[in-house]
C-alpha cells in the first residue's frame, strides 16, 4: 500500500504531486507529505496527517515552490499515522528526503546499526533507516549511494529518493512494489501506477524488481541493482482516458463503479464470446501450447478478499460446466502451506490490481512447483500480469473505490468465459456452450434492469440502517455473494457488522444470534436449492428474524416470507451470482452513505494489500 510520486521538468513540482496523490489516494490515505527542491537548492517538505486535502491545504499557505519533488500518501505500517511517521523521510541533515512503498523488514537491526554511529531518527517507521543509510554511504552521487545502500535493505520497496547534494534527478529502485517512470516533453515523471500520470503522459515504463533508475528533466536510465549495468526498455503507451479516472457526476466513486456493471459485462466480454458456436475466444491464452491447456487436470485459484469470492464462484462454474476439479485458495495461506502441485496443474491468480502481495507471492510458489500460472487481472502491465504465463485481462477500466464492485463483477464474468473455453476444450456439448454463451451476451441488459431497482435499495438502506448486526446467507452459486455482501457491508459501512455463511450451515452457529434485531439477507433465486434455502427462511422467521430477499422476478410467494424483496432477473443458474452481488453493492453503499461513511475510502483499508 501507500503511494508514491515524483516529478522533474519546468513546471511547479507540488501541482503534480499533489495531483498524483489525489489519484493514488486509494492506495492508503491515513498522511501524507512532499519534499520539494527549490532553485536555490533548499529542501522543503511538508506533511500532514489524514487525507490529502489537508496537506493541499498546507501547500497552498507555505508556496513549495521548486520543479523537483516527491510525494506520498501512507498506509501506516510501522508507527502510528502521526506527522513524524509520515513520508518524505530525511536523513540527519536534511539533505536527502526518501518516500517508500513497502517493508523494510530488517529495519530494527539497521535502525541499532546507525543510531550506534549517531545517526538521529525522528520517526518510528521502517522507512527512515532508507535514508540515513543512503547518508552513510553518499559521496557525491545520489545513485551511487542508493545502490550502496540497498546492499543492507531486506524486504519490499519501491522507493525515490532525491538530494539537494546531488540535485537534478530523482533516484528510484524497485523490489515486489509496483513502481513506474513515465515519460514527458521535458519532464518526466514516477509513480506507484500510471493513473497518476493521466493527463500529463501516456509513455510508461514499468520498472522491474531489482532495477534501479536515474531520471532527469530530459533523460531516464534503468540499472540492474545487481549487475550495476544499464538495461535498456522501450515505453509503453498506456490508453487511459481522464474520463475514467473521474466521478463524472456521481456522489462516490463506488457508486460510479457499480453503475458502470452492465458496460463492464460487455468489456469484458468484448470480442471474446461466439454465441452460435458455443465457444469463447481468450486471445490471451493463445500463446500458450494448447496441449499443455488440454492436459490440464486441477486449477488451483489463489485470490484476496473480494477477488476470492468471486474465485468460489469460478470454483461451481468451473467444476459444473468443465468437469475439472477446482481449489480455492486465500493468497495469505497459500504461501505458506505445502500444497500439492504438478505441471498439470494451472494455478490462476484472479486480482484486480494484480500487486496483491500475498497473491502474488503464491504465484511465485506455484511457478516454483512446476504449475501453469495464469492470472485474472484488471490493471494492464501490473506485476501479477507481467509474472503470469499467460492471462486474461477483465478490461473494466481504473476501479477507484477502495471496495471492489465492478471488479468483482468482471471476475465473476472472466471465470465464466473461461468455464466455457474450458469446457468446451475438454466435454462441454455445442448445445451447452451455446447456451451458456448466449446468457452471457444478455446480462448486460439483465444488470441493467437489476440497477432500475436503485431507489427501491437506497429506501432499504435507509430502512435498516438502525440494525447493526447482518446476516447475509445464500447456497451453492450465491454461498460466495453472501459472503461478499457480508464482506462489503462490513467495509464500507464500518460502524456495522455483517456476516456471510452458506444457508445450510446456519443453524451450526449463527442462528443463535437471530432475532428482531438481527436481520438476515437471502439470496434466494428460483435456482436448484430453492427449497433449501426456503426451509432456512422458515428457521430465521420462527425466531422473529427479519428478511431481505434477493429473489427471482415473478416469485410473488416470497413475500409470504420475507419482510422485503429485490428482485433480480431469471437467467442461468451459474450466472446468478453475476446479479445478486448487483444489489448487495448498492445496499451497502446506500448503508454507508446513511452512516456518513466515505464510501470510497473506508476506515484502516487500502485497496492495493501489497505488503503482507
Ligand atoms: C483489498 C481491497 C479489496 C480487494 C482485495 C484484493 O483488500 O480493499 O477490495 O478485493 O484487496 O485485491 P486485488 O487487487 O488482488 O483484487
Amino acid at each position: 500500500m501507500c503511494g508514491i510520486a515524483g516529478y522533474i521538468g519546468k513546471n511547479q513540482a507540488s501541482d503534480f504531486l499533489l495531483d498524483a496523490l489525489k489519484r493514488l489516494e486509494y492506495r492508503g490515505y491515513d498522511s501524507a507529505g512532499m519534499a520539494v527542491l527549490s532553485e536555490d537548492n533548499a529542501l522543503n517538505c511538508i506533511k500532514s496527517v489524514g487525507r490529502i486535502n489537508s496537506l493541499e491545504e498546507k501547500i497552498k499557505k507555505t508556496q513549495l515552490n521548486g520543479c523537483l519533488g516527491i510525494s506520498h500518501t501512507r498506509w501506516a505500517t510501522h508507527g502510528y499515522p502521526t506527522k513524524n511517521n509520515a513520508h518524505p523521510h530525511s536523513d540527519c541533515a536534511g539533505d536527502i528526503f526518501v518516500v517508500h512503498n513497502g517493508i523494510i523488514e530488517n529495519y530494527k537491526i539497521l535502525k541499532e546499526r546507525l543510531i550506534k554511529s549517531g545517526h538521529k531518527f525522528k520517526s518510528d517507521t521502517d522507512t527512515e533507516v532508507i535514508a540515513h543509510l543512503i547518508e552513510s554511504h553518499f559521496k557525491d552521487n545520489l545513485e551511487q549511494a542508493l545502490l550502496s545502500a540497498l546492499k543492507h535493505i531486506e524486504g519490499a520497496y519501491a522507493l525515490a529518493v532525491i538530494s539537494k547534494n546531488d540535485p537534478g534527478k530523482i533516484v528510484v529502485a524497485k523490489k515486489s512494489s509496483p513502481l513506474v517512470i513515465c515519460i514527458g516533453e521535458n519532464e518526466n515523471f514516477i509513480a506507484s501506477d500510471s493513473s497518476a500520470v493521466v493527463g500529463y503522459t501516456n509513455k510508461v515504463i514499468y520498472l522491474n524488481d531489482n532495477e534501479l533508475g536515474i531520471i532527469t528533466e530530459n533523460s531516464h536510465k534503468i540499472i540492474s541493482i545487481a549487475r550495476n549495468n544499464e538495461i535498456h526498455r522501450n515505453h509503453c503507451n498506456v490508453d487511459l482516458d481522464i474520463s475514467e479516472i473521474q466521478k463524472n457526476g456521481h456522489e462516490y466513486f463506488m457508486l460510479k463503479e457499480i453503475f458502470e456493471s452492465p458496460e463492464v459485462m460487455k468489456n469484458s466480454t468484448r470480442g471474446r464470446i461466439i454465441p452460435e458456436e458455443g465457444l469463447v475466444k481468450l486471445g490471451g491464452l493463445e500463446v500458450l501450447d494448447q496441449n499443455k491447456l488440454r492436459n490440464i487436470n486441477r486449477i488451483i485459484l489463489i485470490a484476496c478478499g473480494t477477488a476470492s469470492f468471486a474465485a468460489m464462484v469460478g470454483e461451481y462454474m468451473l467444476e459444473e460446466y468443465a468437469g475439472i476439479p477446482v481449489e480455492v485458495e486465500l493468497g495469505s495461506e497459500f504461501r505458506y502451506r505445502k500444497p500439492i502441485i504438478n505441471s498439470k496443474t494451472a494455478v490462476i491468480a484472479v486480482s484486480q490490481s494484480g500487486e496483491t502481495a500475498d497473491t502474488l507471492a503464491s504465484l511465485e510458489e506455484a511457478r516454483r512447483k512446476g504449475a501453469l500460472t495464469l492470472g485474472i487481472v484488471n490493471v494492464v502491465g501490473s506485476t501479477i500480469s507481467r509474472e503470469t504465463e499467460a492471462g486474461i485481462y477483465n478490461h473494466v477500466g481504473p476501479e477507484i473505490a477502495v471496495a471492489s464492485t465492478k471488479a468483482f463483477i468482471s471476475q465473476m464474468t472472466v471465470l465464466a468465459l473461461l468455464t466455457v473455453y474450458f469446457g468446451r476444450i475438454k466435454e462441454m456439448s455445442l448445445i451447452m456452450g451455446k447456451r451458456i454463451t448466449e446468457e452471457i451476451d444478455k446480462m448486460p441488459c439483465l444488470i441493467e434492469k437489476v440497477l432500475k431497482n436503485d431507489k427501491q435499495i437506497k429506501g432499504l438502506a435507509k430502512k435498516y440502517s438502525k440494525y447493526k448486526n447482518f446476516l447475509f446467507l445464500g447456497r451453492k452459486y450465491n454461498y460466495p455473494i453472501a459472503e461478499e455482501g457480508a464482506l462489503k457491508l462490513k467495509e464500507v459501512a464500518y460502524y456495522v457488522h455483517a456476516e456471510g455463511y452458506s444457508s445450510g450451515e446456519m443453524k451450526h452457529g449463527p442462528i443463535a444470534m437471530i432475532n428482531e434485531n438481527f436481520p438476515s439477507v437471502f439470496i434466494v433465486p428460483n435456482d436448484s436449492v430453492y427449497e433449501k434455502n426456503w426451509s432456512n427462511m422458515e428457521e430465521i422467521k420462527a425466531r422473529n428474524g427479519k428478511i431481505i430477499a434477493i429473489a427471482t422476478e415473478g416469485d410473488e410467494n416470497i413475500k409470504n416470507i420475507a419482510d422485503d424483496v429485490i428482485y433480480i432477473p431469471k437467467t442461468l443458474e451459474m450466472l446468478t451470482p453475476i446479479l445478486s452481488a448487483v444489489p448487495l453493492h448498492l445496499f451497502s453503499a446506500y448503508m454507508g452513505m446513511e452512516l456518513g461513511c466515505d464510501i470510497d475510502k473506508p476506515r484502516n483499508l487500502a485497496k492495493s494489500v501489497t505488503v503482507e
